[in-house]
């Protein structure tokens, strides 16, 4: 049996989190929100309930888990950080900014994969801040989807992988951004951009000086020998259809000729020059389309009668670098 709370996402009550907390001490995982997806959250000082997360994901034991915290004495309970980065680290934290630092020992090889290094955020929504606090130590957590689905922006989602699963979701509404946090390895000299976010390229790439953005990062696959970051080498957030990113718009005509029975995902701006599409947002506010692009991929799945997600790509800036990012790894075949 899964249970859903629902809490006021801007003030929720100590006694609506009880539950959780209690169950997280407890050992069990729980699914709560955060200003960007669902997480699949456990005691990041309990290994077993740690273990128990890459089961009930289904996630390769070789790729490691953020540990969210609620201050910067957590932070330093659980890695080295670097003295030079710490006023970044307090603009933007809380936030959707994942850093991966030196870990310290307290932390186990469950959550970092068996790697030195650990990923750590602070998230900006008052429902996770208040969960972490109330449990007295950082939650580990990965975005609350079976591995290789797109991810849970809403209960309605989580319910879709989790059903049954967990005895928990914390349900708070529609997660703000939509899209997972910016992920930058600090331990390595240039910083390296592991995965765009909400944060966006343009801005890191002025605070972190000479910071590195790898092929990978724009490309469907794109690296060979050891990955930088687990999670690069799987495929990701893909629905359960097969996914064409149109990156060349012309070709669209030509597309939607080879793919007759297909739903097309696309801006506001040019809904009318389709038959029934799914509107992801507008230009004018690109976050509206990262907000909407998880939830339109799993509603597209569902259409009865459409074989083929067909997908306008965009120009890869702001926010809409890191929509291209999600599409190019769920991505089928790309046009371009
Ligand atoms: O917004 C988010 O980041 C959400 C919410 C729940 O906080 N979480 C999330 O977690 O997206 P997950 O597990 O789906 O993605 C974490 C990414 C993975 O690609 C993983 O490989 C990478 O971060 N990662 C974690 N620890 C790492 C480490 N020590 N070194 C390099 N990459 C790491
Ligand atoms: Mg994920």
């Amino acid at each position: 049996m899964t249970r859903v709370v629902r809490v006021d996402p801007l003030d929720p009550r100590e006694e609506d989190l009880r539950e959780a907390v209690d169950l997280l001490k407890g050992g069990e995982v729980v699914i709560f929100p955060t200003e960007t997806v669902y997480g699949l959250g456990a005691d990041v000082f309990n290994e077993r309930a740690c273990r128990k997360i890459f089961e009930l994901k289904k996630r390769p034991l070789d790729n490691p888990l953020i540990v969210h915290i609620d201050s910067f004495e957590q932070l330093f309970k659980i890695a080295k950080a670097q003295d030079r980065y710490l006023h970044i680290l307090e603009r933007f934290w809380p936030g959707p900014l994942t850093v991966v630092l030196e870990k310290k020992d307290v932390v186990s090889d469950v959550v970092t994969a068996g790697l030195e290094t650990v990923a750590v955020r602070m998230p900006a929504h008052p429902v996770a801040l208040k969960l972490i606090r109330l449990l007295g130590s950082p939650i580990a957590a990965p975005s609350a989807n079976v591995s290789g689905r797109p991810s849970a922006t809403s209960v309605e989602h989580v319910l879709e992988d989790f059903m049954g699963k967990v005895k928990l979701v914390i349900d708070a509404g529609p997660t703000p951004f939509g899209l997972e946090s910016t992920v930058v390895d600090l331990t390595k000299s240039p910083p390296v951009l592991l995965r765009p976010g909400p944060v966006e390229v343009e801005k890191l790439v002025e605070i972190f000086e000479g910071l590195i953005v790898p092929d990978f990062v724009r490309e469907k696959k794109g690296f060979s020998g050891v990955p930088p970051s687990p999670g690069v080498k799987y495929r990701h957030y893909a629905p359960s259809k097969p996914l064409v990113l149109v990156e060349d718009l012309n070709k669209m005509p030509q597309v939607l000729r080879e793919h007759p029975n297909s739903v097309v995902l696309c801006v506001k701006e040019h809904s009318h020059l389709y038959e029934e599409p799914l509107v992801l947002g507008s230009l004018e506010n690109p976050y509206s389309i990262a907000q909407n692009l998880f939830r339109a991929l799993r509603e597209a799945e569902k259409m009865v009668g459409k074989e083929w997600i067909v997908v306008e790509g965009f120009e890869e800036k702001g926010i809409l670098f890191a929509v291209m990012n999600r599409l190019r790894k769920a991505a089928t075949e790309i046009v371009r």
